[in-house]
């Protein structure tokens, strides 16, 4: 009974309509039961968005830049994905979540309809980071070739059909990022783009260093600026996921960190798809004016 012989492309299974990893859906109601501090930080995103961008600027702005404390573990340790279960003994995101003391910061992929209500009963903070769908799409279609725990992509072609049909895992993307930008005044979310970040990152760092009530020097900001850029956390054994074994994430299909760029969509969609993904955009986007955009 090793580890190895339980690892393996899991299914999908439905949480109040929402396609999870069966892992995920076969715990649900512990997830669902979390009950966070008051002082708990939620970073949100649909998968691939620049979660872990975020939760690097997070944890250096929380560490006054400091990277030899950002580099005390992997970033799946500091700050835990709460929704994650895997076959034991691998700990879920709540197993990690118990060896930490408020105020903690928390990743979720959970669209903001199936996040704990007790984030909201306790008016946590919430960064959400969003990515244009095209951009997305491509980076999740690499991420699921090399995540060996997620089902298989198929072509690019079926792929983008899933993406458009929101049946990859955590469900539509249309509708996540919907979902949070409706309530992000409602609910005091700090709702950030990766376009924006990518363009002027030190814009967005002093953002969400304004939400968190934190006051860094601008030297500081400076210096986070460069530790968060691609090149770097793609070097940073404690932020590129090389600490995650092959058996789950093999980096040689494709690396965690990957291109980072806005506009590789271009490289992927045919003139025929993206002509069909932009009407279905359209028309699946029509109720909310989100300025996304798909280059910079
Ligand atoms: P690509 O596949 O387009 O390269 P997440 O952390 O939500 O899983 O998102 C991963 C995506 O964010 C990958 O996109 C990854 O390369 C990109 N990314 C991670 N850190 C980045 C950084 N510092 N600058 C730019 N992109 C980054």
């Amino acid at each position: 009974n090793k580890v190895s012989d339980s690892i393996y492309r899991f299914p999908l299974a439905e949480v109040r309509g929402v396609p999870l990893r069966n892992w995920i859906a076969q715990n649900w109601s512990a997830v669902s039961a979390f009950r966070p501090d008051p002082s708990d930080l939620l970073i949100s995103t649909y998968p691939k968005a620049g979660t872990t961008w975020v939760q690097e600027i997070v944890d250096l702005l929380l560490h006054n830049g400091d990277a030899e404390i950002c580099k005390r573990a992997p970033t799946a340790a500091r700050i835990p994905f709460l929704e994650i279960h895997y076959p034991p003994p691998i700990p879920s995101g709540l197993d990690l979540l118990k060896t930490l003391k408020p105020p903690r910061v928390i990743k979720t992929h959970l669209p903001i309809q199936l996040v704990p209500e007790g984030f909201w009963e306790n008016k946590c903070k919430v960064i959400y980071v969003a990515r244009n769908a095209k951009d997305n799409v491509v980076s999740y279609y690499h991420f699921d070739q090399m995540n060996l725990i997620h089902p298989e992509t198929g072509t690019w072609e079926e792929y983008v059909q899933k993406f458009m049909a929101g049946k990859l895992a955590w469900g539509s993307w249309y509708d996540h990022v919907k979902g949070y930008w409706k309530e992000r005044e409602m609910r005091n979310i700090l709702y950030i783009f990766f376009e924006d970040m990518k363009e002027n990152p030190r814009q967005e760092i002093v953002k969400i260093m304004r939400y968190l009530d934190l006051s860094v020097s601008d030297d500081i900001i400076d210096k986070i600026v460069k530790l968060t850029s691609f090149e770097v956390m793609k070097d940073n054994p404690m932020a590129n996921y090389s600490s995650v074994p092959t058996i789950i994430f093999d980096q040689s299909i494709s690396p965690f960190m990957r291109k980072g760029e806005v506009g590789d969509w271009t490289n992927y969609f045919t003139p025929a798809q993206t002509q069909i993904f932009d009407e279905d955009y359209a028309r699946k986007m029509a109720d909310v004016n989100i300025p996304f955009r798909t280059s910079i």
